[in-house]
């Protein structure tokens, strides 16, 4: 066969494929650490890190390793049997973020779904809320995932529009808005509060300090469960393990994905009490692959990478020399850099027709990836594993992208 052209693969993708993505004009073929390769051979700073999935750098070689042991040895037994691995994992991962329980799950919507599910049964069964009464607070702009009940809770058209009819059940407030949750938790039908510590998809929202604590005290006043979707925020991101830390919130339903397999396998999971965790019963939820032996070895060797190379303190003082390299640069189309750690947004205005997509093919054509979001806003989000001297470089080719605007 003769050589594939990049915009080969592109017309294959969008012959066979559904067209529910629209992506930057590059395919990717290698990966490595903060980079990736194209077909062409041509290298690239990832800074989307697959939506925040490869904080640990692509290609891990102490996760791929965990992958390729286990699946020469057992792939899946499903959850109708035991797995030798299971319950290690379950004791790694509990101890790990400080939780009684964990309930296993695959994607960060099945996460979701799945801390939904218990918050309602703890209703029902903990709560004395009466059947089908039971209510969950959630935010504006929120991003979840994509199933129906998930894009249920969406303010988001791009989200819901014309997937109704929706789940009911939730109550839409402001992000960041504490009059509006205290009045809400008036509410005796109330059973829970579903809140990204930072809203990642939204344009990376930074609520104001104390937001955090502050509604997790007020939802602790009504007896009303504090869930965080660390889905995104999660696991070093933000420069701390969980984005709760900075304000040491810890919330009563937990819920991963993305980064506890380092981007190597779906591995999502939810982290709870026992008093919270065991109103679900045998039979109640579950998923084939959920636990399985590949997720299990592979999510213990993530974690166990975080720690050893300090990823979050790492995300942590990366993070200020990128927003503070970025303020300095003097184009008046950066109106804001905001963030945490190393998940960062850069607000850009129009100039002359060039938004931010533009922006992002520059930058693509000088050697980073990133992707806009809502219009007009970068996030810049490299793997935490992204060295100093790095950094620096890819803040030059930020730089010199916007700069050949002017
Ligand atoms: C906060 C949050 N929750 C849930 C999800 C959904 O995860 P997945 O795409 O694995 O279903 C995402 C994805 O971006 C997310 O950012």
């Amino acid at each position: 066969m003769a050589t594939m052209k990049q915009t080969d693969y592109i017309a294959r993708e969008d012959k066979y494929g559904a067209h529910n993505y629209h992506p930057l004009p590059v395919v990717l073929d290698r990966g490595e650490g903060a980079f990736v390769w194209d077909t062409d051979g041509n290298r690239y700073f990832d800074f989307l890190s697959a939506y925040s999935a490869v904080n640990q750098g692509h290609c891990h070689p102490k996760i791929v390793d965990a992958l390729v042991e286990q699946a020469r040895k057992l792939t899946l037994t499903s959850r109708a049997f035991y797995s030798s691995n299971l319950g290690e994992y379950e004791e790694f991962v509990t101890k790990y973020f400080g939780f009684d329980k964990v309930l296993p799950m695959n994607t960060g919507a099945e996460g979701d779904e799945t801390a939904l599910k218990i918050a309602r049964k703890w209703a029902y069964t903990k709560k004395g809320i009466a059947e089908n009464q039971a209510k969950i607070i959630v935010c504006e702009n929120n991003f979840h995932g994509r199933t129906i009940t998930v894009v249920s809770m969406s303010t988001d058209p791009d989200s819901y529009g014309g997937f109704g009819p929706f789940t009911p059940g939730f109550v839409k407030i402001p992000y960041n808005d504490l009059k509006a949750l205290e009045n809400e938790l008036k509410d005796p039908n109330v059973c829970a509060f579903l809140v990204e510590p930072i809203q990642g998809e939204a344009g990376v929202f930074v609520p104001d300090e104390g937001y955090l604590k502050k509604a997790f005290d007020m939802c602790k006043a009504k007896n009303v469960l504090f869930i965080a979707d660390e889905v995104q925020t999660g696991i070093a991101r933000t420069g701390k393990l969980l984005a709760c830390d900075w304000e040491g919130v810890k919330p009563d339903i937990l819920i991963l994905g993305k980064a506890l397999s380092g981007g190597v396998f779906p591995v999502s999971a939810v982290l709870a009490s026992n008093d919270v965790m065991l109103c679900i019963k045998p039979g109640e939820h579950g998923s084939t692959f959920g636990g399985n032996p590949i997720a299990c070895k592979v999510a213990i060797a993530a974690l166990k990478v975080v720690e050893e190379e300090k990823l979050a303190e790492k995300a942590e003082k990366m993070g200020q020399i990128f927003r503070e390299e970025i303020r300095k640069i003097k184009s008046d189309m950066i109106t804001l850099v905001r963030g945490k750690g190393l998940l960062n947004a850069v607000i850009i205005k129009p100039k002359k027709g060039v938004v931010a997509w533009d922006v992002c093919v520059k930058m693509k054509d000088n050697g980073l990836l990133a992707k806009p979001t809502h219009g007009d806003i970068i996030r810049f989000a490299p793997p935490l594993i992204i060295s100093e001297s790095q950094l620096r470089e890819a803040i030059e080719i930020i730089k010199k992208s916007i700069l050949s605007f002017e």
